[in-house]
């Protein structure tokens, strides 16, 4: 029979309740005979100040044994800045090898959008997870002295390049409109960038029905704003692709929508799935916390473990409760969770 084995990350701020939102519509679309079976862990602020650990090892070995991770959201005021994002969230990406980092953006019925004229937006994004400026490999030198020179060097690998650009191209040979867009910016970044475009190019041939275009990322942000509609997939650097999937989920109804997925498409390590937004202790605790983007993320993982039915039966829960929402009061987080419960277990 079937199951999934499931590590579950709550942790900081609203990560704890859009994860119990999020476990809630899992545990309804599931059919009966699946087994779902979930042990929680503790990363994040509480335990960074209790042991000074963020991810040691041992939790690394720990994790490994899942199918798969859903996390809340890792990150306090209480933590210098870049403790817990170099220490947990990317030490995990990189740690399980997540390359391929999906970012949908689907501006879906009744959502509101700041772009005039409700233009039709369904792109994914294919963020390259694992290189890039993310690597850590630079330093200072003459620190605190008038003449410090800081570097923080750019990795790219033919590796991982081609890798993440095949991904993007099957995942734009499998959708309606065939388009893959790359988002560099070549005319500056010369090494990384033709390194991109000739791999891109050379991937291209092989993919004859998929039409391509480049688009330096500077432009990419008009475009994003513009004529959002010109996108299906787009392919992208690590750092380049962090900052153009905000923008994207500010136009496609907010961050509090906006799904990720952490993946290793060899399955060698589990993937991770989290909403692409914060902890935002300003409103932790409070029942103020959007659950949708959870609850989409929770739709990417099943798409991942093969649940393809499952996970469409979430996203048109999703779709049907964003349709209502401009005429229903507000509602608090468990009110909304319960809500795509409802629709999805329907
Ligand atoms: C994201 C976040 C992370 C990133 C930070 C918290 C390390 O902004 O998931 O987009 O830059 O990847
Ligand atoms: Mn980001």
């Amino acid at each position: 029979s079937r199951s999934i084995d499931l590590a579950v990350i709550p942790g900081d701020g609203i990560g704890q309740e859009v994860v119990a939102e999020g476990l809630k519509v899992l545990s309804a679309v599931l059919p009966q005979d699946v087994k779902l079976e979930t042990k929680e862990y503790d990363f994040g602020a509480r335990r960074y100040h209790a042991t000074g650990e963020t991810l040691t090892d041992a939790d690394l070995d720990a994790l490994k044994q899942h199918d798969a991770i859903l996390l809340g959201a890792i990150g306090d005021p209480s933590v210098p800045s870049g403790v817990l994002e170099r220490g947990f969230l990317l030490k995990l990406r990189f740690a399980f090898d997540h390359h391929v980092n999906l970012r949908p953006s689907k501006l879906l019925p009744g959502v509101a959008t700041p772009l005039a004229g409700q233009p039709k937006i369904d792109f994914v994004v294919v963020r390259e997870g694992t290189e890039g400026p993310y690597t850590g490999n630079g330093g200072t030198i003459r620190k605190g002295t008038p003449h410090e020179v800081a570097t923080e060097v750019s990795v790219n690998t033919a590796y991982g390049v081609e890798r993440v650009v095949r991904d993007a191209f099957a995942r734009a040979q499998a959708r309606p409109r065939k388009k893959l867009t790359l988002v560099h910016k070549n005319n500056v970044l010369t090494f990384a960038g033709h390194l991109w475009t000739n791999i891109f190019n050379k991937v291209a041939e092989e993919y004859p029905e998929v039409t391509t275009e480049y688009i330096h990322v500077d432009a990419a942000t008009i475009y994003l704003v513009t004529q959002p509609e010109r996108f299906d997939v787009i392919v992208t650097d690590n750092l380049f692709g962090d900052i153009i999937t905000d923008l994207a989920a500010a136009v496609s109804g907010g961050i509090g929508v906006a799904a990720s997925g952490n993946i290793n498409p060899s399955r060698e390590f589990p993937s991770m799935f989290e909403p692409v937004h914060g902890s935002a202790p300003d409103i932790a605790g409070q029942g103020k916390a959007d659950p949708t983007a959870t609850v989409l993320s929770v739709a990417l993982l099943l798409r991942h473990l093969g649940y393809e039915a499952e996970a469409d039966r979430i996203d048109e829960a999703v779709a049907a409760d964003l349709t209502e929402r401009a005429e229903l009061p507000a509602r608090s987080t468990s009110e909304i969770g319960d809500a795509l419960a409802v629709r999805v277990a329907g």
